[in-house]
């Protein structure tokens, strides 16, 4: 790493003709080297060069690169995979369409009429967790939150345990890099979300009043959503953010545990706590990248991005860029606000927000109200998540 670094550097000081576009510097993302400390190395290769290439891609590091790649979906296109998915994938106009049609979903009224049933979720599994014993932040709280939350949402009661089962598989797929295994994973998920679909189907007029039969109704340029859009769209509010929940819970409580003054301040008030998690989640934003592909050849700096090339908006280390955030690990929450990228940026910026935030209001509440203290466990290891998830693996953590 330190060798690719130099390189870095060197590429940066020797280009000095504006007339002559630079080659991109090469890093290997998913070296060890790099996965052993992801945070800290997109730190160094912000401050080294603003983006760098890898077979994979080019990634983008700072902060008003990301952000201008994610408010040019004409140049950055979002049709980066052979899937289709639904809004992810999609490019306007055809993406407004199916905006429109999602963002109804998390209306004010509809994240306040879901907070009592998430109340009782997070009280129940905090509840149920020992006092002064090890427990991991993650797995025992972040996972089966996740899964509870969203199952309770969706209205897919009583396969939370093959909900969590499935999450074990995924992240286990994820992490060996084999294909086969990663679309095998995806192709389950599928059929858990179309058992759904067709038992609603089924049902008629029967159906529960749910957020899954309300998309049987939701019409787009006047067309009911195809089964396999609808699967699309229940797939991206819950495949992929699952992961990114439970990751979260893990970076907040973590962030709790590693700093008693705020935990202490937020027992005393809890007014500014979604501030306050939005900016632990900029500190170690575990939403690591979004993909993109340039539709167009791109300057930047001394670089020119040719069109056609796969680019990676580096939310982590945009959230870090010392530009915005003069010492990117204070927590500022409401300094910091206006340029926190935690979720996103542009059209495609994140319509769970308000679900995500109220999710971790409420898991946060009943951590602090139906606890005196948390720490840090000394008798776990502290891991931290790899690629593609960022945040921690382990919290271990011990509850008073
Ligand atoms: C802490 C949790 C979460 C984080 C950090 C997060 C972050 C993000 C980010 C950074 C994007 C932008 C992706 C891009 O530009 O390509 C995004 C998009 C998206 N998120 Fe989230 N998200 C979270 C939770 C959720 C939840 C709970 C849902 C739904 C229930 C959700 C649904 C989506 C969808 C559907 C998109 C794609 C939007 C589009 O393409 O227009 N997210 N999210």
């Amino acid at each position: 790493m330190a060798d690719q670094l130099n390189a870095l550097q060197a590429v940066r000081c020797t280009c000095e003709d504006s007339n002559v576009s630079a080659p991109i510097p090469r890093w290997e993302p998913l070296s060890e080297a790099v996965l052993a400390d992801q945070r800290g190395t997109y730190d160094r290769m912000r401050a080294a060069c603003p983006l760098a290439e890898s077979p994979r891609g080019i990634t983008l590091f700072r902060h008003a690169d990301v952000v201008a790649a994610a408010n040019d979906p004409a140049t950055f296109s979002s049709a980066v995979s052979a899937h289709r998915m639904v809004p992810n994938s999609l490019d306007p106009p055809e993406h407004a369409a199916f905006r429109a049609a999602i963002n109804p979903f998390f209306t004010p009224e509809r994240m306040q009429a879901l907070e009592p049933s998430l109340q009782r979720i997070a009280q129940e599994i905090i509840g149920a967790l020992p006092r002064g014993a090890t427990v991991d932040a993650v797995t025992e709280i972040g996972y089966p939150f996740a899964v509870r939350a969203q199952a309770d949402w969706l209205g897919w009661l009583g396969i939370e345990e093959e909900l969590l089962a499935w999450m074990a598989d995924n992240h286990a797929a994820t992490r060996s890099a084999d294909r086969s295994r990663t679309a095998a994973v995806a192709a389950a998920f599928d059929e858990i979300v179309l058992a759904q679909v067709r038992r609603r189907r089924q049902m008629g007029t029967a159906a529960p009043k749910d957020p899954t039969t309300e998309l049987l109704s939701v019409t787009v340029n006047g067309e009911l959503l195809s089964d396999a859009d609808i699967v699309s769209i229940l797939r991206n509010w819950t495949a992929g953010d699952l992961a990114s929940m439970a990751a979260a819970v893990g970076v907040v409580a973590y962030f709790l545990a590693a700093h008693p003054d705020v935990q202490e301040s937020l027992r005393a008030n809890s007014d500014g706590l979604a501030a306050a998690i939005d900016e632990m989640l900029r500190i170690d934003d575990p939403f690591l990248v979004s993909r993109r592909v340039t539709t167009a050849a791109v300057p930047l700096d001394e670089f020119v991005i040719e069109a056609g090339k796969r680019i990676y908006l580096n939310w982590t280390s945009a959230n870090r860029d010392e530009s915005l955030f003069t010492d990117p690990d204070t927590f500022r929450p409401e300094e910091h606000a206006a340029h926190n990228l935690v979720y996103g940026a542009g059209i495609h910026v994140c319509p769970g927000r308000p679900l995500a935030t109220l999710e971790l209001v409420v898991a946060v509440q009943a951590l602090l109200g139906m606890t005196i203290g948390i720490e840090l466990a000394t008798d776990g290891e502290l891991v931290r998540e790899t690629y593609p998830l960022g945040g921690w693996r382990r919290v271990p953590l011990r509850l008073r």
